[in-house]
């Protein structure tokens, strides 16, 4: 074998070591409260989906006015709320099954009898301030 093909095998050799970019972890996101919409942008009855830390989270006013903040995924098959979701009175309504939650992230209504007890959104802390809407996130 060649001077020059054992050096191309031989792992040890610097220049056929990993480059450091490759090496090096993604940076972290901070912790903290992101801006994902003005006020005006989730009227009454609105949902909206945003991007937060290459995720989705979706955001909705009930039709009395009380804002809140999920995380994408109905608990029932998964489908994402921001995606023909639809505000019914102070319930975020599921698209596929038309299963309801409230603000909290409580299912509160389904169209086959009884909520399920464990069929829960998960909901993300927020803040309304001076017409911007944070969520709270850490890693
Ligand atoms: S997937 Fe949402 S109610 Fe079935």
């Amino acid at each position: 074998m060649s001077r020059w093909k054992r050096r191309e095998q031989d792992p040890r050799d610097p220049a056929r070591a990993p480059s450091p970019s490759k090496e090096q972890p993604r940076l972290p996101y901070p912790d903290g409260w992101f801006a994902v919409a003005t006020s005006g942008e989730v009227r009454p009855g609105k949902v909206l989906t945003r991007r937060l830390k290459g995720e989705d989270v979706v955001l909705y006013r009930t039709t009395s006015g009380r804002l809140s903040v999920v995380r994408p995924f109905c608990p029932h098959l998964g489908a994402h709320l921001g995606h023909g979701g639809t505000v019914r009175g102070d319930n975020l309504v599921c698209p596929f099954h038309q299963f309801q939650f409230d603000p909290e992230g409580t299912c509160v209504k389904t169209a086959y009898g009884a909520p399920p007890p464990k069929a829960r959104l998960a909901t993300l802390d927020f803040r309304e301030v001076d017409d911007l809407v944070f969520v709270w996130s850490h890693a």
